[in-house]
């Protein structure tokens, strides 16, 4: 099949499909046992720029479930690593900075992002195109905001108080650490296009803790410069608590807006407004629960979802670990026979 027209790329760009596309965020990982075996002894950074690795991995979602679109195997602070940036993904944890960014000489860190920094990633791209065949690759990178918080935090943050302490303290020195961290995440985006992705997802899963009015201040205008910078392939903006958020999000200029679990996609067609697909909303934990109850407020979304112009069927945030696998399969075959 041509992948334009491919059910997850009409439906970004709000055209008819035969069905609603289905892919789920961090549906490659730690739920799937061909995961652990491959990633056995391999450090995540290390599973990152190895292309063989990041193609399999890649695949095995697409293999055993049948989603509509693949999603690059990495992680959003590879472009970190790739320009020097002392961090690691620590198993349980996440990501941890070893010399966090806190004042203007720290940001000298932060050298722009050239091709050749990231040579696994337009490796591992090009070889999955020919894999994936009619199925589309979504590319992704991490939004200044939640990238911003791992680098001021160096680590995790519950509260966001030292990035928030930045943002509201010290705006010119905030502006600018966005700026450089625009430039990353578009070069990023625009190496993995090059390569062969068929659209990107922007993560900004921590933005939620941002109320709109600051977020226009503070956020808005790099966010807008990314997607301003990509056009050409549909765009997501996804972020978790984003309820609040979801006008301005539609304002920064991406093709399809992720919505959580918080918020029915009928009501998050009224906040984002006209003009965008939408992209969600199961409650990953739901997944635990019987299939009963997952089919229940599965058929739910996806009839909320008719309310938009252009509806991609996905979780409210990650797959978590302790999914049954097959859960997620009957899910995905539930998604595409419904009617
Ligand atoms: O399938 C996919 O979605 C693609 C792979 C992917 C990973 N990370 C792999 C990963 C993607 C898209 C990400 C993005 C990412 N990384 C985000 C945005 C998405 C979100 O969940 O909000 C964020 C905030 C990160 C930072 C990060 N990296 C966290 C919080 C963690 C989890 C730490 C833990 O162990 O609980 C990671 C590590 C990570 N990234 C793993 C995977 C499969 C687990 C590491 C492992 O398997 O050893």
């Amino acid at each position: 099949m041509n992948l334009a027209d491919s059910a997850f790329l009409r439906a970004c760009r709000r055209q008819p499909v035969p069905h609603t596309p289905v892919w789920y965020m961090r549906q490659a990982g730690r739920a799937l046992p061909e995961y652990h075996k491959v990633r056995a002894g391999v450090p995540m950074l290390t599973a990152c720029a190895t292309p063989d690795l990041i193609v399999e991995i890649t695949m095995q979602p697409v293999r055993r479930y049948g989603v509509d679109a693949a999603i690059f195997f990495s992680d959003i602070v590879v472009p970190l690593k790739a320009i020097g940036i002392d961090l690691d993904i620590k198993p349980g944890v996440g990501p941890v900075v070893a010399d966090p960014i806190r004042d203007a000489k720290d940001l000298d860190a932060l050298r722009p992002l050239e091709p050749d920094d990231v040579s696994y990633v337009t490796e591992a791209i090009e070889a999955l195109t020919g894999e994936l065949g009619g199925t589309p690759l979504i590319g992704f990178a991490g939004a200044p905001f939640t990238l911003g918080s791992y680098l001021i935090e160096g680590g995790p943050s519950k509260n966001h108080d030292k990035t928030k302490a930045m943002m509201y303290g010290a705006p010119e020195l905030w502006h600018t650490l966005m700026e450089r961290l625009t430039g990353i995440v578009l070069e990023h985006l625009r190496i993995q296009i090059a390569a062969g992705a068929s659209a990107v997802q922007l993560f900004d899963s921590w933005v939620g803790a941002i109320p709109a009015e600051d977020y226009r201040e503070f956020i808005l205008p790099h966010t807008r410069r990314i997607f301003e910078g990509v056009a050409g392939v549909p765009r997501i903006h996804f972020g978790v608590g984003t309820g609040e958020l979801l006008g301005v999000l539609g304002e920064a200029g991406a093709d399809v807006v992720g919505v959580d679990w918080r918020v029915p996609l009928d009501e998050a067609v009224r906040r984002v407004g006209p003009g965008k697909a939408l992209q969600g909303n199961l409650d990953p934990a739901l997944l635990l629960a019987p299939w009963e109850v997952v089919e229940r407020k599965a058929l739910d979304v996806l009839r909320r979802g008719r309310a938009a112009e252009g509806h991609v069927f996905n979780l409210g945030h990650g797959v978590l670990p302790s999914t049954d696998p097959d859960q997620l399969k009957r899910l995905t075959d539930l998604v595409h026979e419904a009617a």
